[in-house]
């Protein structure tokens, strides 16, 4: 018998009510992350020691009970384990030198890939032993377009207009490094669940950016790949993917990638969830800014959601990531709110 109510709604079944947990659910909202990440002197410090990421990943679960706990690390550990360097920049966000097409055909080699990331590892390990019993643990990796956009402009941008022009310009090569980021995470997934994870979650949070046959390419090709490969080790993990901004290329995606849940960012009509949950499992969406202002917008917000996917298979979520500035009274009235 499945005593975690997360896993039963991802095997498809309606739970009243619904599991909830907020991706970046480990943050700067809470004070006892930013005591921690001040010890640890630097965000890869947290996600590089285990001591520290056990214990971050902990408190939201502490604080909240929420019914999922996710791996602290980050996305971009995966390029930073392929030997390109990474750093975070106070305020600013990340920063990596931009590779260029001439680089990927030896991207990663003389770089022990496992070795680096071993730490990860060893932190969903203890998770799995520290974690309540009916606490789903989340794994994850970034989607290969969504780190991609990282390597080749160096940072964060609007638009990723950066990327979008050298996939055009260079077709070859960005083929080349989306289908080894996909060999790679695939890989770097297996391990997690090896470790302990329940379930993984793969972030493509720029999959919005892209027209039609891009998004074909660059989105569901790649991530149908990791789905694939993790499947012939893991064929019962659930595999939740977010193409954050898809819109209408949300239908389709679920049979295209092969994974068991969508998560939808907010922007998504219920009307939509609604038949997309037709099709198994759905995640979200609560817009994050709806949890920053409190209140009625909260309220309504959370009422619409439940009132659209409650009777269906439902994970509670946010559409995107919890902000730095979000009250923490404001998270405890949602958690009640759904709960109720
Ligand atoms: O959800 C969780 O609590 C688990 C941990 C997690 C983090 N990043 C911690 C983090 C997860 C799942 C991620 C995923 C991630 N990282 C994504 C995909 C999801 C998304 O939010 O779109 C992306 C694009 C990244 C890359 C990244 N990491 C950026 C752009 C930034 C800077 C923006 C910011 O909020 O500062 C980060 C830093 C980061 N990752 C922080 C945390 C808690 C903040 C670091 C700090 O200053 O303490």
């Amino acid at each position: 018998m499945q005593d975690k109510k997360l896993l039963k709604v991802l095997g498809g079944e309606t739970v009243p009510p619904p599991p909830l947990w907020m991706m970046r659910q480990a943050g700067r909202y809470l004070p006892e992350y930013r005591a921690l990440r001040e010890k640890a002197g630097s965000f890869l410090d947290l996600c590089y020691n285990p001591d520290f990421a056990v214990e971050v990943t902990l408190q939201p679960i502490r604080r909240f009970g929420f019914d999922a706990a996710i791996l602290f690390s980050d996305i971009l550990v995966v390029p930073h384990a392929l030997g390109r360097d990474l750093r975070f920049v106070e305020g600013e966000g990340p920063r990596l030198t931009p590779i260029s097409a001439a680089e990927i055909p030896r991207l990663g080699e003389g770089h022990d890939f496992h070795a680096h990331l071993a730490p990860v590892y060893e932190t969903v390990s203890r998770l799995r032993k520290e974690l309540p019993q009916e606490t789903t643990l989340i794994g994850f990796c970034g989607a290969p377009w969504t780190v991609a956009t990282y390597m080749i402009a160096g940072r964060g941008t609007p638009d990723q207009a950066p990327s979008r022009l050298f996939g055009y310009r260079e077709p070859e090569a960005i083929a080349a490094l989306l289908s080894k980021l996909a060999e790679v995470s695939a890989d770097y997934l297996i391990r997690q669940i090896d470790a302990g994870a329940d379930a993984v979650q793969i972030f493509d949070s720029w999959a919005g950016v892209l027209d039609e046959a891009s998004f074909e390419a660059w989105c569901v090709k790649p991530v149908a790949e990791i789905v694939r490969k993790v499947r012939q080790k893991h064929p019962k993990t659930p595999i939740i993917g977010f193409p954050r901004g898809a819109g209408s290329l949300y239908s389709g995606y679920r049979d295209k990638t092969g994974v068991t849940a969508l998560g939808l960012d907010w922007s998504v009509p219920l009307s939509q969830a609604r038949a997309l949950q037709a099709g198994g499992p759905v995640q979200g969406n609560l817009d994050p800014l709806r949890l920053i202002a409190g209140g009625r917008a909260l309220d309504e917000g959370v009422d619409n959601i439940l009132q659209a996917l409650g009777d269906g298979p439902l994970i509670f979520n946010l559409g995107h990531g919890i902000t730095p500035d979000t009250p923490i009274a404001h998270v405890e009235r949602m958690v009640e709110r759904v709960r109720r």
